[in-house]
């Protein structure tokens, strides 16, 4: 049997976690049966629509009976329950595998967007493996007369392309299980544990065991699940007696790793590759499927690279080869998610056109015997001829006879194989189960504390019992009196429990990092029912009273995110339905606050790391940006970062978060090889510079910025400031002194009788204006330490690169003397706007040792012969210049602006024309001497006023933005203050607008009095 197959693909949208509840998520995913349609969130135009074989609608729609089972509204409705997920593609498995073809089917989608709720399912909600065993074992039952079943389960794990034996009774091989390959099977695990089942309970046992085993090797390991992908193979095998075939199957069943690593940081590129260390076989997979769609759609392809990691080894058949296969990518609906949706999106699309070839099988050992069997009976009629033949054939007789029974014998091995292992696996289940009764009735009887981890599927997987009496916790192993603990940062005796007259109480030792509810303990802590226990660096842990404590309280609520949060809380950040007004909060800043929840327990176990590997680097989060803004003074996107500060040398960094989330996977790399390699004894993993996380080579660091606002030189008015230089968070990082002076082509400053009232005279004419900047003056970088330097860098209009100063070193208070020159040839509307409307924005760079300066790239930088810079080089045009709606929008307001400066100017023109006679006539047709035009005292008076005026708009501007720096000094809330700091400066942006607006209404009385002037004057003439 030969048929082609194309891979089958679902999607299904899950409900919003209370995350993206908390931050208002918009849900931008809709269904039309199996179509799905996904909106960009930014841009209500912009949508994709992919379908599939199915598409389910998991997001509403729903209700929670009372056991905890999701069900639709209503018969019938449109929410597709686990039920339904299983009676289509489940069914669809489970009627391959027993017609004799191998099966496989994958969950594929970022962390948390529901694929282990998908395959494994939670609680009550059975997911799609634990149904697939019923009705296996069901069918089996059926079809008892027809056939014999035989059914092995393995569960194995995939991390850094590692193999680890899920149902493994010995301990961890280093460096995990081989994978080979043989010409027959294909590639396989070599030693990997079978286990024959005959029942559904005894798997649901089994896949107990396996994510017990993945529980404590992450936390033991500090290994991060959402990187593992965990494989179920279900062998099946039928024997069809009276047939005399034998069909055999193989499911594989896996739950893939997020998706979301997948991607490398993509603006900026680590120095240490990501891609293949974070997961090669999640990019490999990309890749076979990639190259496999274009096989199907008649690409020439050279070839397939199944063979470049372990898990496209092991899918080798179920991609492109001997396999029916499903994919089920699941998806968040929230528009936070919309980058990774539509990338799930587009790989599924990509998965369902690959062709399969799935074969019927039949087993070789079934083969051997059947030939056996063929054998057997050849045999038998020899030997019935040969005692016709009388005795010569005696010796040939014997011969025969041993031959058969050694073939019987054979035979019945074949066959006894499985009932004797059957027995060995049932034997060790009900030892299991035992273990699980055992641990039932403990639950009952004794306090104990439950593991919960980041992932939801791994926890409440480890029960510590704390029975009466006291209990050392700790990495202790199996000492008497001791409960064991292993994970990072945790002592060899860490704390003690007590539990005397049913009271429970914990008492840190001496150095023992623990944080009860959110808050670090040192004392002896009574500990209630659900309190909320973290020992070292980051082992959660819930606390469960005596029974007699228990009420009937939903316990699921306390989650990773919820003890996470609670520290946060305890820094001074409070989000979700506690704080209120959370729902006004910018949706962005609240995705900003999430990650930072997110990286606080990651840069802890950084910092664990760094100090049991004695890399002496010490990590900090950091809101980017939460003080600056763009050239245009809009607040600039917030975004987490993590500084990186090196003990010994006072050397500094600044990593993104995708920086460090890679960084810290290959930390954990490092410190899970230096513990396989040096366990129990301190010293630091010896690695090569240019292959430790920790480090980096040096790089200037961005230390703040100041804005220099460039409106006055449209007005060819000179300026003089002192810049306050604002650090990320708004703390003062120097004084810059900066000017701003127009001048001549020369380089001569102009002076007050140059001063233009109407901008757009420059049109199409040259302009020529020089940058400043002078001196730095109380600098905290070089404070802190003398051996570093600074640089200040700008970007200028249609500059594309950034220019910057000669670096100055070792000086609190350098002087810069620092002199850029530009020129526009023929003015264009477009500088003019940008001129009148924005500033340019100096960056503070501070330099280390060893690290380069930073120099300005001359390319495709445009100079005269004399050095000076030329920009605006698209001459006047008379184009509104491309960009958001918001700076069209500014644009458009300015262009009024001119309109009514135009206006001024015209009455001005008629003004000057009335005054240049009455001089004429005054001074006797004595010509003034000055070059280029003769000035009127008017013009002159109105042009000193209007100094005067954008001067004080300049210091208004400067006002407001220390009013926008402002906060309170409690230094001990300080997180909590920040956010405080965003919302107001955020009021303070609305008042700025509004004194803008008080500005123009200014202008349109200036224009007022020289229309009264020009009517007095006109009463003149
Ligand atoms: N279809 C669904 N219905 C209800 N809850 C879901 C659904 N899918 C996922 N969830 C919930 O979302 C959370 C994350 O899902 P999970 O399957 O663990 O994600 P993943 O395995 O992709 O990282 C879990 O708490 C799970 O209960
Ligand atoms: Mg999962």
């Amino acid at each position: 049997m030969h048929s082609k197959d194309c891979v089958k693909v679902a999607v299904r949208v899950r409900p919003f976690n209370k995350r993206e509840r908390d931050a208002a998520s918009r849900c931008i995913v809709s269904m039309v049966s199996s179509s799905i349609t996904i909106q960009e969130p930014r841009d209500n135009q912009s949508q994709r629509s992919f379908s599939f074989d199915y598409a389910y609608w998991s997001h509403s729609g729903f209700i929670r009976d009372r056991n905890g089972l999701y069900l639709p509204e209503e018969p019938g409705g449109r929410y597709a329950d686990q039920d339904s997920v299983f009676q289509d593609l489940g069914e669809g498995i489970l009627e391959n595998a027993l017609q004799g073809y191998n099966a496989t089917l994958m969950a594929y989608g970022q962390t948390g967007s529901g694929k282990s709720y998908s395959m494994v399912g939670y609680g009550p909600n059975k997911g799609l493996v634990p149904r697939l065993c019923d009705r296996l074992f069901q069918a089996m039952r059926e079809n008892q007369d027809t056939r014999q079943c035989q059914i092995f389960f393995s569960m194995l794990e995939i991390y850094n392309e590692q193999v680890i034996d899920l149902l493994s009774r010995g301990s961890r091989i280093p460096g995990g299980l081989r994978v080979r390959e043989e010409q027959q099977r294909g590639f396989y695990v070599e030693g990997l544990r079978t286990v024959p089942c005959d029942s559904a309970p005894q798997v649901e046992q089994l896949m107990e065991q396996g994510t017990r085993t993945r529980t404590t090797a992450a936390t033991h390991m500090n290994a991060n699940s959402s990187r593992s992908h965990m494989l179920i193979i279900l062998q099946l095998k039928q024997i069809f007696s009276k047939e005399s075939i034998t069909k055999q199957s193989n499911i594989n069943l896996v739950d893939l790793a997020g998706s979301e690593r997948q991607r490398s940081s993509g603006s900026e590129a680590d120095r240490l590759k990501e891609g293949t260390a974070i997961n090669l076989s999640l990019t490999t997979l990309g890749n076979v499927i990639s190259a496999l769609a274009d096989v199907a759609v008649g690409k020439k392809v050279v070839h397939i690279p199944y063979r470049y990691s372990v898990l496209t080894k092991l899918l080798q058949s179920a991609l492109g080869g001997n396999s029916r296969t499903v994919m089920i990518a699941t998806l968040s609906p929230a528009d936070i998610c919309y980058e990774e949706s539509l990338s799930t999106l587009r790989y599924a699309e990509r998965a369902k056109r690959i062709q399969n070839r799935a074969v019927v099988n039949e087993s070789p050992t079934e083969r051997l015997v059947k030939e056996l069997k063929a054998e057997n009976a050849r045999l038998l009629q020899r030997l019935s001829r040969l005692g016709h033949e009388g005795r010569r054939a005696d010796d040939e007789t014997k011969e025969l006879r041993q031959l058969l029974t050694h073939n019987e014998l054979q035979i019945r091995a074949i066959q006894t194989l499985w009932e004797q292992h059957l027995q060995e696996a049932l034997k060790d289940w009900e030892q299991q189960y035992a273990n699980i009764t055992q641990e039932r009735r403990m639950m009952q009887m004794h306090p104990y504390i439950v593991n919960i981890n980041e992932d939801a599927q791994l926890s409440g997987v480890v029960k510590l019992f704390i029975q009466e009496g006291e209990w050392d916790v700790g990495l202790c192993d199996s000492a008497p009196g001791s409960i064991s603990i292993k994970g990072l940062g945790i002592q060899e005796r860490h704390a003690v429990f007590r539990n005397e007259q049913r009271r429970v109480t914990m008492t840190p030792l001496a150095g023992a990092k623990v944080i009860v509810n959110g808050n670090t303990v040192s004392e002896t802590t009574e500990m209630q029912h659900l309190d909320r226990l973290i020992l070292g660096s980051n082992c959660t842990y819930l606390f469960i009273g005596y029974p007699s404590e228990r009420g009937g309280d939903d316990w699921s609520r306390y989650d990773y995110d919820y003890f996470q949060s609670e520290v946060a809380a305890a820094e001074g950040i409070h989000l979700g339905e506690s704080s209120a007004g959370s729902r006004q909060t910018d949706p962005s800043l609240l995705a900003v606050f999430y990650d930072y929840i997110k990286l606080m327990p990651m840069v802890a176990e950084a910092n664990q790391m760094s100090q049991e590997l004695s890399k002496g680097v010490d990590f900090k989060l950091e809101i980017k940006n939460l003080a600056l803004s763009d050239s245009k003074g809009h607040d600039l996107e917030k975004e987490i970062v993590v500084r990186v500060t090196s003990a010994g040398n006072k050397q500094v960094w600044m990593w993104s978060k995708t920086k460090f989330v890679n960084r810290k996977f290959l930390m954990e790399e490092v410190y899970q090889q230096h513990r396989a390699e040096h366990s129990g004894d301190d010293r630091a993993a010896a690695l090569p510079r240019d292959k430790d996380p920790f480090w980096d080579p040096v790089e200037p660091l961005l230390l703040g910025s100041a804005h220099l606002w460039l409106q006055s030189l449209a007005f060819r008015i000179a300026l003089e400031e002192q810049l306050e230089v604002l650090g990320s968070e708004g703390t003062e990082e120097a004084i810059l002194q900066a000017q701003l002076v127009p001048c001549t082509s020369s380089g001569v400053s102009l002076g007050e009788d140059d001063i233009l009232i109407d901008p757009s005279e420059f049109l199409g004419r040259r302009l020529d204006f020089q940058l400043v900047l002078e001196q730095c003056c109380g600098l905290r970088w070089i404070r802190e330490a003398r051996n570093r330097g600074v640089q200040i860098g700008f970007r200028l209009f249609d500059c594309g690169r950034p220019l910057y100063t000669p670096a100055a070193w070792h000086n609190i208070n350098p002087l810069l003397d620092h002199r850029f020159h530009f020129t526009s040839l023929r003015t264009s509307q477009r500088l003019l706007a940008y001129l009148q409307s924005s500033a340019v924005v100096l960056e503070l760079w501070g330099l280390q040792e060893g690290c380069t300066d930073l120099t300005s790239s001359m390319e495709g930088v445009r100079m005269t012969t004399e050095g000076i810079f030329i920009i605006d080089e698209e001459g006047p045009t008379d184009a509104v210049p491309e960009g958001t709606a918001d700076l069209s929008c500014s644009v458009s307001a300015l262009q009024q602006d001119l309109e009514e400066l135009r206006s001024v100017n015209a009455s001005l023109r008629k003004d000057n024309q009335t005054l240049r006679e009455q001089l004429n006539s005054a001074r006797n047709g004595v010509e003034s001497v000055r070059g280029r035009s003769v000035r009127p005292s008017c013009d002159a008076e109105f042009a000193r006023a209007l100094k005067v005026f954008y001067h004080s708009m300049t210091s208004v501007r400067g006002q407001l933005q220390r009013l926008r720096r402002h906060r309170p000094s409690e230094e001990s809330d300080l997180l909590g203050f920040r956010r405080f700091v965003y919302e107001q400066s955020r009021l303070l942006k609305d008042f700025s607008d509004l004194l803008e607006q008080s500005v123009s209404t200014l202008k349109q009385d200036v224009a007022a009095i020289v229309r009264r002037k020009r009517e007095r004057s006109g009463v003149w003439s």
